[in-house]
């Protein structure tokens, strides 16, 4: 195969893909992320951001003036963009593979890392909850957090490395990502 066919059919080797960071909220990505992207001296890029960025307003009043629907393909517009690079660590968005389009962009154009975390740890991180519209409202948070869990199980199935942070610093998390990291790009230079 030429490289433009392995570019154009996503067979790129892990190590010259972006890394993208995914899982739920609070488990960390956007911290991991940054000290990664540091670590590596990549680019970082949250969707959240480009989505607020995109738009002119928080995701918060996103969700509250235009919608869920909305919200999401902006969120498909700006994982494409995020993607489009190598060297780069992307955080993402908590509900972002929910889109089967949007898994198949990470699987087919990132180095994925999951983040887990208990639901106990996530509540603690995610507040202030006003900030987060899929949990403001519920009447008890952490029943509402393994709610969610529970439904979006299968959409967190693909991954290339995954990591529970309950109990990691996000400089940890980093490490440990950039040590997984590390073995990808040596067994490219060795492969
Ligand atoms: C969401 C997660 C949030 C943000 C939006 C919806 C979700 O991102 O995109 O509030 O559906 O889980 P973080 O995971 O970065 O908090």
């Amino acid at each position: 195969m030429t490289a433009a066919t392995l570019e154009e059919t996503g067979d790129k080797a892990l190590a010259d893909r972006p890394i993208a960071l995914i899982g739920f909220m609070g488990v960390g990505k956007t911290s991991a992320g940054r000290n990664l992207a540091h670590a590596l001296a990549y680019g970082f890029l949250d969707t959240d951001r480009l989505v607020e960025q995109a738009v002119g307003m928080s995701v918060a009043r996103i969700f509250r003036t235009q919608g869920e629907l909305e919200f999401r393909r902006q969120e498909t517009l700006a994982l494409r963009e995020a993607l489009s690079k190598p060297r780069r660590v992307v955080s993402t968005g908590g509900g972002l593979p929910l889109l089967e389009e949007n898994r198949r962009a990470l699987r087919e154009g990132a180095a994925v890392v999951l983040l887990t975390a208990a639901p106990e740890v996530i509540l603690q991180r995610v507040r202030p909850l006003k900030r987060r519209p899929l949990l403001a409202q519920a009447p008890d948070p952490l029943q509402r957090i393994k709610d969610m869990l529970q439904e979006r199980m299968d959409i967190y199935r693909e991954y290339d490395f995954a990591l529970d942070t309950s109990e990691l610093h996000p400089r940890k998390v980093a490490e440990l990502i950039l040590g997984w990291y590390r073995t990808q790009q040596g067994a490219q230079s060795h492969g």
